[in-house]
């Protein structure tokens, strides 16, 4: 709900469970005044009331002791007095002289208007979004600011334009999507750590001190390094309890995302695209868009956030069409055949799918081309190794009751290809010389003319195949902001653009089948992405233990049916052994998929493999649309434990993990957490019968849970009676 009280020009945004107020202040700039728990009054003026005398200019000529840089702020642009971290840098005609900007007027109405271009968060039955102009009247600039109220989830999302109304050009810097102040500095900050394969596993939690923490990525994509996902939360906050303020950005590009705690010790949060090399030129009557932020407030401490960020994603990011439905359970060839494909391979493969309980069979690289050194940009099949096409390859597979899935990675071009030898200046470069990484170029996909050329050559190979499930790959970072026809300071910010254009064109060209991205492994595990794909490929590493953190780190901020995950040998990047309960039970925390050679197993193994399929199909509706309560941290713990709870709360799956053989798991108690405490629930492993409220207070010894054999992973499926 959004309430605008006149008399004291008090915008007042409310959710389920917060509230986020600001107003025009006496000198019409926007002042920030609260964001937090839900509250009854929307007059809270009194809190902004706070004037310290500071050496900072100003306008107010009979207020001495006014002070900017204490206030809180909507927008904070460089040059207004503020002398904090600004939130916008433009210029006019070459002057750094933006400021003073000026609320006009405002509307509120129900829905949301699309970000043209951009991922954004879809508008629900509820949805409802203040839009606020202001000006900057000398150099005739005008900012509206977005703000849309997602009340269910505890959400709301935030972005800006910014159009030049004058007669002389604009040029932009810094244009942070949402500016959020807070009084006081007593947070710790959370972000998600990794590496190439090893992306969001270390949960970071730093104290805040002084100065700007910054949380950016510089690689033309969300990255394996960052994630867009940021938090600030209360010293004593911990999974259950204590504040938390969660933020996200709808965006897969390079981004910035700076807190930073002033002199006084106030607290500002930025989130936006990154201003690194950012120089946006805006003629007379053009305009600029930002991506959309996202932001939430948990009372209730880390696991609240995420649920609340895991119910916001399933209902407005994801596609309606695919976010509760059953995934594929694919078998994938990539780590069972690398670049070594064929017709007859992938008809193998196909062959004994269905014993293991596979609905989907997907033909990973390789398919145009022997190595990675050619190919990507040509797209041409390889007749050779796949004589009858995708089409009919894609036929054989249908015949055989499966469905079938291709892999891609449209944004590249190999250096070994015609279309580069065509085309050389179709590549980011800023030298002759490009950067070049596996042996292939990122495509300049700020010019429509190549995003059309790489979707018409895609459609045209892929012509009359019946493809369900398209796998869209990323193996490189951009690494060079330059381009042939676009100036290079909106290089990154329209590769972005070019990227979702490709990816909303081909999908649509294909039938708007289900998309998993990618990006050499979890690169670009972001909303922006989840827009277009309801499921990302999380990690290269498939190594059981090392992807419990890998997805422990990224449930944080996304929901479990996003992550994709595969029962595989396991041992591919660390050589190092697991059992196929532990690998079952890690595989089935998300999207649950197999990546093997299924040649090398035995009728007995399939058997296991096809018991494995339809115990995910039994608990698949609680990864899809459950709640996630994590248990146990696997940092600095020989185990890791989480409860899936179904909406009703008359389901919930317990799983643990052991990490690491301890003598004493077996009296280890347990809590469970989100279940009901006046339902009575059956544990199906071994018939016991438990109220809520003993599995919530009292436990359970963890060698009670399951019936049979001692094993280092296994799950407890506990159902009301
Ligand atoms: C990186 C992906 O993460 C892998 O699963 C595989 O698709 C390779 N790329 C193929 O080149």
């Amino acid at each position: 709900m959004i309430r605008f009280n006149q008399d004291e020009k008090v915008f007042h945004l409310q959710t389920k469970n917060t509230s986020y107020v600001f107003c025009v202040s006496d000198f019409n700039s926007l002042e920030h005044l609260y964001y937090g728990k839900k509250i009854h009054d929307d007059n809270i003026k009194h809190i902004s009331n706070r004037q310290i005398y500071g050496h900072v200019a100003h306008e107010h000529r009979e207020k001495r002791d006014f002070n900017a840089s204490v206030q809180g702020f909507e927008i904070s642009p460089f040059n207004s007095g503020d002398i904090r971290t600004p939130s916008v840098i433009y210029n006019c005609d070459g002057n750094l002289d933006c400021n003073r900007l000026r609320y006009r007027s405002h509307k509120i109405y129900k829905g949301r208007k699309q970000i043209d271009g951009l991922p954004y968060s879809r508008p629900l039955k509820d949805t409802e979004t203040l839009e606020i102009i202001l000006t900057d009247d000398e150099n005739q600039v005008e900012f509206t600011l977005y703000y849309t109220v997602f009340e269910g989830a505890d959400v709301i999302a935030r972005h800006q334009t910014v159009k030049n109304t004058g007669k002389s050009d604009v040029t932009i810097q810094k244009f942070a999507s949402a500016c959020i102040d807070f009084y006081g500095m007593n947070y710790d900050v959370v972000t998600l750590e990794g590496m190439y394969i090893y992306e969001r596993a270390m949960v970071s939690r730093e104290k805040l001190k002084r100065g700007t923490f910054k949380n950016e990525s510089l690689s033309g994509t969300s990255s394996h390094n960052k994630n867009p996902f940021i938090a600030i939360c209360a010293p004593n906050a911990d999974e259950d309890n204590g504040e938390v303020y969660g933020f996200n950005l709808v965006y897969s590009g390079n981004f910035s995302e700076e807190v930073s705690v002033s002199f006084l010790g106030d607290t500002r949060v930025l989130l936006g695209m990154s201003d690194v090399g950012l120089y946006w030129t805006l003629k007379p009557t053009q305009c600029l868009c930002s991506p959309e932020a996202i932001m939430t407030y948990s009372s209730e401490g880390l696991g609240q956030m995420s649920r609340n960020f895991h119910d916001h994603v399933r209902s407005s990011i994801i596609e309606e069409e695919f976010v509760y439905s059953p995934r594929p359970i694919v078998i994938n060839s990539w780590e069972a055949s690398y670049f070594a494909v064929s017709e007859e391979k992938v008809l193998q493969l196909a062959s004994t799918a269905k014993d293991c309980g596979i609905d989907t069979v997907v033909l990973d690289d390789g398919w145009f081309r022997p190595n990675d050194k050619q190919g990507l940009g040509d797209w041409r099949t390889d007749k050779q190794r796949f004589p009858s096409g995708i089409s009919g390859l894609a036929d054989k597979i249908h015949a055989m009751g499966l469905k079938f899935g291709l892999w891609l990675e449209p944004e590249m071009v190999n250096e070994n290809s015609e279309l580069y030898k065509k085309h050389p200046d179709y590549v980011l470069t800023t030298s002759k010389n490009p950067l070049i990484s596996r042996s292939q170029y990122v495509l300049d996909l700020t010019r429509d003319e190549v995003v059309n050329e790489i979707a018409n050559r895609i459609s045209q190979e892929l012509e009359g195949a019946k493809i369900d499930y398209i796998k869209w790959d990323f193996n490189r970072y951009v690494c060079e902001a330059g381009s042939y026809k676009t100036a290079q300071g909106e290089v990154y910010h329209r590769q972005m653009l070019g990227s979702y254009k490709l990816l909303a064109t081909l999908k649509q060209r294909l039938g708007n089948v289900l998309f998993e991205t990618c990006c050499g492994g979890g690169g670009r595990f972001d909303l922006g992405m989840l827009y277009y794909s309801p499921q990302i490929w999380t990690s290269d590493n498939t190594d059981p233990y090392a992807r419990v953190f890998i997805q422990n780190g990224t449930s944080m901020a996304y929901p479990v049916s996003t992550i994709s995950c595969h029962f595989t040998k396991g041992d591919c990047t660390s050589g190092r052994q697991s059992t196929y309960d532990f690998r079952y039970n890690v595989a089935s925390f998300g999207a649950y998929g197999y990546e093997l050679d299924l040649s090398e197993y035995s009728a007995e193994d399939k058997e296991i493999f096809n018991g494995y399929s339809k115990n995910y199909r039994e608990i698949e509706e609680l990864n899809l649309k459950g709640d996630l309560f994590r248990l146990i941290s696997p940092e600095n713990s020989s185990f890791y434990s989480y409860v899936k709870v179904s909406k009703k709360k008359d389901k919930a799956l317990l799983t643990f993990l052991e990490l690491n053989a301890t003598g004493f798991v077996e009296s280890m108690v347990l809590r469970l957490k989100g279940l009901d405490p006046d339902k009575a629930y059956k544990n199906n492993q071994t018939g016991q019968v438990l109220y809520g409220s003993t599995l919530l207070n009292v436990g359970v010894r963890i060698g009670d849970l399951f019936r049979e054999k001692r094993c280092d992973g296994y799950s407890v499926l506990f159902t009301e009676v």
